[in-house]
């Protein structure tokens, strides 16, 4: 046992001793039988030097490795603290972030998992550890995770993949990176996987695809347009000479009549799009909403009575003039409100309410009515030319494309909420809300 503590230096300086100790015994023992009783008194005392000196030696030894075991374990405890302040550290780091952090075994069984993963999902680390993918994630995307774990696995490479994680009523999508984690002979281990909300940039990509798709197709649509517009007129001048020719009970006349009508259908989409392409012409630049929605209100209140929908005003006086013309600005709120008005077949209630939002600096009008609102998978297409769920005759799908075109040239932005049925937090129908430029200098 002491032997086993004993540095290899220390063993051999007690071999040294035992070795001395031996020869000079081998050596002693002879010559004292020689010198008689001078011989073993000589060598009684020799002996005694020998032991004490053995002994002190030893002793020595042994204090010297005490002190040297004490100043190993201090070394070790210090060694040991520093690991455990460095995990510590590392711990909070990861338990600080907010990006969702876990690490899967091959079969998708979580390991580990920070709080923000947790707690995205509604609970807490250890609810989920030992458990599989599945319990955050969809069937789908844990199978997608799974393939990307397996591929880690099997080549030893990081992957990465977006997803989309849906909590509650809440979506989210996640930008995850798939690591491996290696052990001394290189073999995976472990997949730890880091990853990031990216929801917002999903949303601004989507919005910028969706912009610059308008913008091409609103090019195109007007160079269709001003090509279609001289045939059609040349069409609708010929029907109306013919027509002369025909006796009004006659089929030719009525044969006439739908092409007449249905010509007319058509010179309406086109008057449409060149209003697009004549954005660029507005004759004012700037123009006071409050007069422009007074305007509006005024001819479109007879048709409003008449099918029974009943007009509520919330206009705040004295807003800032905005960016815009104002008869682009009456098209987009007749568009809105002839909108509202075909979702309130039955009758029903149109709201037009002005503010000004200070945060944003912007003018807002919103345009909202309790009709029967938009289904949520034509939500991403309403603004899209020739979008429409009206019958054959009713709409073009142009006016939102238009009023888009419109507000988007002066600097603002259109967007729309709208619910099919009743819901806790909003009643059915649908809001528009349009964010105009203020005059500058008007307001701060
Ligand atoms: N206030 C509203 N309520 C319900 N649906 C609406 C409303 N506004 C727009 N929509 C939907 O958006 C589509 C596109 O509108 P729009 O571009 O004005 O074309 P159109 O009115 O010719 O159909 C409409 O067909 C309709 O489905
Ligand atoms: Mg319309």
């Amino acid at each position: 046992m002491l032997w086993k503590t004993l540095a290899n230096t220390h063993k051999t300086l007690l071999l040294c001793i035992t070795i001395i100790t031996v020869l000079s015994l081998a050596v002693g023992l002879p010559l004292s039988s020689q010198f008689g009783e001078a011989g073993s008194r000589h060598l009684f005392w020799f002996l005694c030097i020998t032991i004490v000196s053995i002994v002190v030696g030893i002793g020595a030894l042994l204090l010297y490795e005490e002190k040297r075991v004490r100043s190993l374990k201090e070394q070790v405890n210090k060694k040991t603290q520093d690991l455990e302040k460095a995990e510590e550290n590392y711990r909070s780091l990861v338990e600080s972030t907010e990006d969702f952090i876990f690490t899967v075994d091959e079969t998708g069984y979580f390991q580990s998992l920070n709080s923000f993963t947790a707690n995205f999902f509604g609970g807490t680390p250890s609810q989920f550890v030992g458990r599989p993918l599945s319990v955050l994630f969809s069937e789908d995307v844990a199978l997608q995770q799974l393939r990307l774990i397996r591929v880690v696995y099997q080549f030893g490479k990081s992957v990465r993949d977006e997803f989309m994680v849906t909590t509650g009523e809440h979506q989210a999508w996640i930008n995850a990176n798939f690591m491996p984690l290696k052990d001394e002979r290189e073999r995976v281990v472990s997949v730890l996987c880091i990853a990031r909300d990216i929801t917002e940039n999903k949303k601004l990509e989507n919005q910028l695809v969706s912009t610059e798709k308008m913008a091409s197709m609103g090019t195109l649509a007007a160079g269709v347009a001003h090509e279609l517009n001289n045939p059609l007129g040349v069409i609708l001048g010929f029907t109306d000479l013919l027509l002369e020719k025909f006796d009004k009970d006659s089929q030719d006349y009525q044969d006439l009549r739908t092409i007449e009508r249905h010509s007319l259908n058509c010179k309406q989409v086109v008057e449409n799009l060149l209003s697009f392409a004549r954005q660029g012409e507005g004759v004012s630049e700037y123009c006071d909403i409050y007069e422009a929605i007074h305007e509006i209100v005024g001819v479109v209140k007879h048709s409003l009575d008449m099918n029974s929908i009943e007009l509520r005003l919330d206009l705040v006086p004295g807003l800032p003039r905005v960016k815009g013309d104002a008869r682009q600005m009456q098209q987009v709120l007749l568009n809105l409100i002839n909108n509202a008005a075909a979702a309130l077949k039955e009758g029903g209630i149109l709201e037009i309410e002005t503010s000004f939002d200070k945060s944003q600096n912007r003018v807002r009008v919103v345009v909202c009515d309790n009709g029967h609102g938009i289904k949520e998978e034509h939500m991403e297409n309403i603004f899209d030319p020739f979008f429409t769920t009206k019958c054959e005759g009713e709409g073009t799908g142009l006016g939102l494309f238009v009023s888009h075109g419109i507000i988007t040239k002066y600097e603002g932005t259109i967007t729309c909420e709208s619910s099919t049925e009743n819901r806790r937090q909003r009643s059915k129908g649908t809001s528009f809300t349009v964010m105009l430029k203020p005059k500058e200098g008007n307001r701060s």
